[in-house]
């Protein structure tokens, strides 16, 4: 993969709880005054302290966010008018009259000061081999692709897909989109043709950006074979341009475009298109309970805002810090903590492309010790998987660089979060877990930074975020007042990061997010409030269920299920699985005259949902049975599944809706039998 300076002409290979009271008390920086800690507080009446602060930039959200807008961002022409939002109906606008140019923001105001300074570290899937990108080549990179995607007709307005392992052109690729004013589509290079395709369709992409191989834990994948199925079915679809990851040719049709090629033939310098605040930024893809995943939309100054005061407080990030965030580039945590977020604040950061186990389970942590990582942010599944191999894995490394340890995605249970913080962290780093969606931009909910002398409860994700005021809402969808308490989780007031839209559905975003609870952000998930006010997640309130931190509609997986020619119908929950957080568990009624072994019926639903989804959505365990247990209206009755799969037989509730109470039986009987 081409890399510019150096060896240009070739194309390289080379490129690229409530319960726990073990409270641990953290002593973190003692900073003197709230200016010092934060500049862009510095006139702040009266916010002297650092709780002070917080309450300010809820109870004074204008002056708040003006303020560290104009400090944060660069602006081609200031805003008029800091936000203009009704929550009730959905509109959300921020900083409105003012333009300006994300890739400015992360690459160009750093190469007037620090060309030298490395942006990103991509560590390859072979260890060691890791390629280092400036932000001079990367602004040289990201003006070539911008110029590329204008010679090919891309427009301000348009979207372009990226189905791209997490690599520097990637990265150059989502900022060259952001230069010309594109909309970027990342879709997860772990999904599946039929899944990519919808994407692409629903995106309405006329160019697709993807690699002819990926390369994740010593496999080879056939990333541009992929895109080539995909987009059989996506006639908008014009050019398709293919970086080289491996050596390995792949056959090029008159559509393919030779992308590192094409790139050398371009000016190094492209005009950035001035945006204006609520223009798009991206379209992500994510899951819902119902329905078809939904492409969000996030915009330009908001998000960018949002996700770089983020990065920077809630891991206490410095000048001259390596960010270790092992996300991929298609999850929004790679969006907002591999990219974005630190190349606004003109940080260092890696683009992980292995897996936690590849060569071996120490991984994560020679790579700390070789890249010098000061902040590492992980997913909990990664962690607990780790830590059934044992602490020589870890002990065998340095991590003296470590400051501050992220954990997201899912909750972090207390065995995994005190290995974390002990083994991991030697006692000395703070936990941080991060509580936040894709819905959300940035993290909402996390331990720091608000008072990072205070203490830090194992597995709870603390304090709400400047600028963010959780509530907890009750049955009746009254907000709850009292602490000790728990409820569904909304935030009462806008911030500049949240998404504005589904994309071309806004009656769908309204829906969700706006009408559970008029005038709230409703996010999905149910919290506890602890008595002294700390936030702890307790999972999701719908029929989303996160396996290994990655989000799936248990909807979605029936959906595909259903379609097996034996399957009448299907129910598919999520159940507690020790390493993946939730694996999948699905209950499945055979047509009368279906013929069908059991090994077999599981091999063909595991294809199908590969096919049709990506492999971390497959069923762990399936059970036929006679019949669902359902309500005289036909509803299948999930809570009852769910208690029957976590073993809670006393607490499978009132029974009496049923339609017929015998079904159930069966099925506690079936699953017995399945152990
Ligand atoms: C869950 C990932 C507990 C939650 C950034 C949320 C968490 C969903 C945490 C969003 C956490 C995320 N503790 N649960 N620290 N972080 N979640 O959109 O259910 O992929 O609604 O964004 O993950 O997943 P998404």
């Amino acid at each position: 993969m081409w890399l510019p300076g150096g060896c240009a002409s070739t194309v390289l290979t080379s490129l690229g709880c409530r319960s726990f009271r073990s409270c641990v008390r953290v002593l973190a920086r003692r900073a003197c005054n709230t200016a010092a800690f934060m500049p862009e507080a510095a006139g702040f009446e009266g916010a002297s302290s650092r709780a002070a602060l917080q309450d300010f930039s809820v109870s004074s959200s204008d002056s708040f966010w003006s303020a560290v807008a104009r400090h944060r961002l660069s602006w081609i022409r200031p805003f008029h008018t800091v936000q203009d939002c009704d929550l009730s109906r959905g509109r959300i606008k921020w900083f409105e009259g003012g333009k300006l140019n994300v890739s400015v923001n992360c690459l160009d105001r750093h190469v007037h000061t620090c060309p030298e300074r490395v942006a990103l570290i991509w560590e390859r899937d072979e260890p060691g081999s890791e390629v280092k990108v400036t932000y001079r080549q990367l602004l040289e990179m990201t003006c070539r692709m911008g110029n590329l995607l204008r010679r090919h007709g891309v427009r301000r307005g348009d979207c372009v897909t990226i189905y791209m392992p997490s690599c520097p052109l990637a990265v150059a690729s989502m900022l060259a989109c952001a230069r010309i004013g594109a909309a970027h589509n990342v879709v997860f290079a772990g999904f599946s043709a039929v899944a990519l395709s919808e994407r692409i369709r629903d995106a309405q992409s006329s160019v697709v950006i993807t690699v002819n191989q990926g390369v994740r834990g010593g496999k080879v994948t056939e990333l541009k074979r992929t895109v080539d199925t995909a987009v059989q079915s996506c006639p908008t679809v014009r050019q398709v341009f293919v970086a080289m990851r491996t050596e390995n040719p792949v056959v090029m049709t008159a559509r393919d475009v030779a992308m590192e090629e094409e790139m050398l033939k371009e000016d190094v310098v492209c005009e950035p298109a001035a945006m204006d605040s609520e223009d798009t930024l991206f379209l992500l893809y994510t899951s819902g309970s119902t329905g078809k995943p939904k492409g969000l939309v996030h915009t330009q100054a908001g998000y960018l805002l949002f996700a770089a005061l983020t990065h920077r407080y809630v891991f206490n990030y410095h000048d001259g810090d390596v960010f270790g965030c092992v996300a991929d580039i298609g999850w929004i945590t790679g969006h907002s903590y591999s990219v974005y977020g630190p190349l606004a604040n003109g940080g260092t950061t890696v683009l992980f492309e292995s897996t936690p186990t590849y060569p071996d389970p120490g991984r994560y942590w020679e790579m700390v010790q070789r890249l010098k990582i000061n902040q590492f942010y992980g997913a909990p599944t990664a962690i607990r998987l780790l830590l059934k191999y044992g602490d020589q894995w870890v002990h065998k490394y340095d991590r003296s660089t470590l400051k501050t340890l992220g954990s997201v995605g899912e909750p972090i249970n207390t065995e995994a979060w005190e290995w974390y913080y002990s083994v991991v962290g030697d006692r000395r780093c703070p936990v941080v877990d991060t509580w936040w969606q894709t819905e959300t931009g940035g993290i909402c909910i996390a331990p720091r930074p608000s008072d990072p002398d205070a203490e830090i409860v194992p597995g709870m994700a603390m304090r709400p975020f400047f600028g963010i005021k959780p509530v907890l809402m009750d049955t009746e969808g009254k907000v709850e007042t009292s602490n000790n308490t728990s409820g569904a989780l909304c935030i009462a007031q806008p911030w500049p990061g949240m998404a504005r839209t589904i994309h071309n559905n806004h009656q769908r975003f309204t829906e969700t997010y706006c009408h559970p609870y008029p005038g709230y952000f409703f996010t999905g998930d149910g919290a506890y409030r602890s008595e002294e006010g700390y936030y702890q997640i307790t999972g999701r309130l719908d029929d989303v269920i996160n396996v290994s931190g990655h989000r799936i509609g248990t909807a979605e997986i029936e959906d595909i299920v259903n379609q097996c020619s034996a399957v009448a119908e299907s129910a598919v929950i999520g159940y507690s699985h020790d390493i993946k957080g939730q694996g999948v568990y699905a209950f499945v009624v055979l047509k009368k005259i279906a013929e069908v072994q059991d090994s077999d019926l599981s091999r063909q639903l595991n294809d199908m949902v590969a096919k049709k989804i990506a492999k971390y959505a497959c069923p762990d365990c399936i059970q036929i049975v006679q019949r669902l247990p359902k309500t005289r209206s036909g509803k299948i009755m999930r809570r009852v599944l769910r208690k029957i799969v976590e073993r809670e037989l006393d607490g499978l509730g009132d029974l009496s809706t049923l339609d017929d109470p015998a079904s159930v039986r069966e099925i506690i009987q079936g699953h017995s039998d399945l152990l």
